[in-house]
């Protein structure tokens, strides 16, 4: 009885201790001054932890096939690019600006299974950055662009760079007429 409730008075000292400390400020949420070592170990170990756990069962589809990864090069350059970088892409200024940093995805397709990418990019991690594509993209869009990191992880900044260079001419020659089909009221 007595050890009963001498825990009940620590328990409560702790929760009164923590309110204050809630409450006070004191606690420096700017990223100029980053988590102390512990708190850093604690957030880093439960955000692996929960991504491996709740990925493990996820069946990967064939990833090989090359329509695939080149539209999950198009979606890669249109909503990861700027975050992440790519070879020889550094972050854009928002990606940099992020706390933890959005890290380098040639490092995580070559230590991570491809369910874990997936399950990241469709699934967010909460109170990153990273934001979660499941409300903008099917699941299949997201095993496209899972299909391009697979390639990309063994890319040179130059075989990086051709493959911009491939769309971008594809994209500044279109056939005679097509953007006036598309845009007809701006290319009259
Ligand atoms: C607005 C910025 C932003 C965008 C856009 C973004 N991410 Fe992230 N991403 C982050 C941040 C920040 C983290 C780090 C989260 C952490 O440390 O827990 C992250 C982490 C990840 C991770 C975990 C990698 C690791 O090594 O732990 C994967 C996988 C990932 N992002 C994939 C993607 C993909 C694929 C896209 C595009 C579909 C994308 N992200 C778009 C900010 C972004």
């Amino acid at each position: 009885m007595k050890t009963a409730v001498t825990v009940i008075s620590v328990l409560v000292v702790e929760l009164i201790l923590l309110i204050l400390f809630v409450n006070s400020g004191i606690y420096n949420v700017s990223t100029l001054s980053p988590d102390p070592g512990f708190l850093h170990w604690v957030f880093s170990r439960t955000s692996d932890n929960s991504a491996k756990a709740h990925s493990k069962d996820i069946p990967i589809p064939p990833l090989n096939d090359s329509s695939m990864v080149a539209e999950g090069f198009k979606l890669y350059k249109e909503t990861c690019v700027g975050c992440h970088g790519a070879p020889g892409v550094n972050r854009s200024d928002i990606g940099a600006g992020l706390y933890p940093h959005p890290p380098n995805l040639v490092h995580s397709a070559k230590e991570m299974q491809a369910s874990r990418l997936f399950w990241v990019a469709k699934n967010e991690i909460k109170s990153t950055g990273m934001p979660g594509f499941s409300r903008t993209h099917s699941d299949h869009q997201i095993w496209e662009i899972v299909a391009f990191l697979e390639k990309m992880k063994d890319m040179t900044p130059q075989e990086y760079a051709a493959l911009v260079s491939a769309k971008t001419a594809m994209v500044s020659t279109p056939a005679k007429g097509a953007m006036k089909a598309i845009h007809p009221y701006k290319y009259r």
